[in-house]
């Protein structure tokens, strides 16, 4: 039978024999071999793939079933070659081990993060019956979910959860805000001086002005990426992208925070 669908955006028309399984079509003639094969019988999850947008087991299904459809596997959810915050949220908490499992895993909870922006943790867990793991006991799993659910959440793109990145990502939230009044008061000490390459600012009323006036030359202000964030001390070093109503511009910023509020910034673009 012919039929024709797209996978990973890429439009595909295929003779295919009535028999043959959807993850067969994917891995033998597509070479999409991301995809796994666990069980063969509906039961592991290793064979999880997206269609419309709806997490199916590729096991279970016919590849001519898939005619007409859009299909996503793990190779079409990295951006531009980049893994995406939820695998990069796998690596950095240690949720893979063999890593069979986790092509499934990882487009299974892609439906789910499409589907409930905030799930619970018994949410999550309850998802993921249908993707059975050996290794990993699912605990740093569900961790990855939740640092993946504050990175989306987060405008500096980070998972908060030490003092120095919430006060970074609450002094981002005022930024972003329009919300100079908040920016300054509740961030910098009454002292406080901002050194930039245009020259030195000192104290809070002249921070008030040189916040509103960087505001109104950038507006629709969004932070794409913080590429780097270094803690050490009292002090972070931060380098950003932010998109704004000028361009695109690759910023880097050093504060001294002492009793939570800056006391020197060092702010300049590469
Ligand atoms: S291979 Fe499809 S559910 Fe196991
Ligand atoms: S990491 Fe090995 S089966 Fe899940």
């Amino acid at each position: 039978m012919r039929v024709t669908f797209t996978v990973n955006h890429q439009s595909h028309t295929l003779d295919l024999e009535p028999r043959v399984l959807l993850v067969d079509v994917l891995r033998d003639h597509l070479h999409l071999t991301g995809t796994k094969i666990g069980c063969d019988t509906g039961q592991c999850g290793a064979c999880v793939v997206l269609m419309d947008g709806v997490s199916v087991k590729s096991c279970a299904l016919l590849g001519v079933q898939a005619d007409g459809s859009s299909i996503t596997t793990i190779e079409g959810v990295s951006e531009k070659g980049t893994m995406n915050p939820l695998q990069t949220a796998f690596q950095a908490a240690h949720a893979v081990q063999c890593g069979f499992c986790t092509p499934g895993m990882i487009m299974s909870l892609t439906d789910l993060l499409a589907r409930s922006a905030q799930p619970s943790e018994a949410e999550i867990r309850a998802w993921l019956a249908g993707n059975l793991c050996r290794c990993t006991g699912y605990e740093n799993v569900v961790r990855a979910v939740n640092a993946a659910l504050q990175v989306a959440a987060s405008p500096a793109h980070l998972v908060t959860e030490t003092p120095l990145r919430k006060f970074y990502d609450s002094h981002l939230r005022a930024m972003l805000a329009g919300d100079v009044d908040a920016l300054v008061d509740a961030h910098y000490s009454a002292d406080a001086v901002l050194t930039t390459f245009e020259g030195v600012i000192s104290g809070r009323d002249a921070l008030r002005t040189y916040f509103r006036d960087y505001l109104a030359a950038h507006t629709d202000l969004v932070i794409a990426a913080t590429e780097r964030f270094v803690e050490f001390g009292d002090s972070i070093y931060t380098e950003t992208v932010v998109r704004s109503a000028q361009g695109v511009t690759h910023a880097y910023n050093a504060f001294v925070v002492q009793d939570g509020r800056v006391t020197h910034q060092f702010a300049g673009v590469k």
